[in-house]
């Protein structure tokens, strides 16, 4: 094996690749200004302790933000925290939360695999929402898909028993991928009386991903599979 065969090998396979895309004034603002408000810093020897006594949703990859943000203004009671690895996505929430004056946020910005694993305690989450992930629909980049069966069988251990996991997609070939996997996972179990896809929910706002896939004539897929008793 050479060097680069070496690293390659070591090299954990992640979801995303990072884009440097530039912040405009706003975000870098928000970032300086808000990130001390809302903003969590990644910590692998650091859980973070919620409030047993208040519903937890978790969002993986948020995008902009838009969305997560007017889904947190609809639910005061819930506490919401947002994963996102692209900066100028983070700034562009951190100003969304502020201008809604949100006190039920939080965001972070790294890997949310490391997230999950160093930082969310066992069985403390009511929901994990993960909207439109990236597709990776070349067959070569298939295994950079997020939901894979270790991924979800992470987010088995850290929902509450009676929590639920809610995916949207607009690949058909990613919907298919996520239903094989959940559908074998120990412990869940679908909320489709049909036992493939539920209807959009209501309170799902639209994402900017999602109106990029409605204008290509794309369909969308909504999965919801929830945690059994252990
Ligand atoms: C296709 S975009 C969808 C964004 C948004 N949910 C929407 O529907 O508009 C997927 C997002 O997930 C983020 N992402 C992918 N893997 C991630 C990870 N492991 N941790 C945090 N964010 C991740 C990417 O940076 C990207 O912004």
């Amino acid at each position: 094996m050479n060097i680069n065969e070496t690293i390659k090998a070591i090299r954990p396979i992640r979801s995303f690749v990072l884009r440097q895309g530039r912040l405009t004034k706003g975000q870098e603002h928000a970032l300086t200004t808000f990130w001390p408000i809302y903003g969590i810093d990644y910590h692998p020897n650091a859980p973070i302790s919620f409030d047993p006594n208040q519903k937890i949703t978790l969002e993986i990859g948020f995008g902009m933000g838009a969305s997560f943000i007017e889904m947190a203004r609809q639910s005061p009671e819930t506490h919401f925290l947002g994963i996102e690895v692209h900066r100028p996505g983070v700034g562009a929430c951190l100003m969304a939360a502020e201008a809604a004056k949100l006190t039920n946020v939080n965001v972070m910005c790294h890997d949310a695999v490391e997230v999950l694993e160093n930082m969310i305690p066992d069985n403390s989450l009511d929901k994990v929402q993960i909207f439109f992930p990236d597709p990776w629909h070349k067959a070569r980049h298939n295994k950079r898909r997020i939901i894979q069966p270790e991924f979800v069988a992470l987010i088995y251990k850290k929902l509450k028993s009676g929590g639920v996991l809610h995916l949207a997609t607009d690949w058909q070939n990613y919907a298919e991928h996520m239903l094989a996997v959940l559908t074998q996972a120990a412990g869940f179990k679908n909320l489709s009386n049909r036992g493939d896809y539920v209807p959009r929910p209501v309170d799902r706002s639209v994402t900017k991903f999602e109106k990029r896939g409605q204008n290509l004539g794309h369909g969308v897929w909504d999965l919801q599979f929830m945690k059994q008793s252990s």
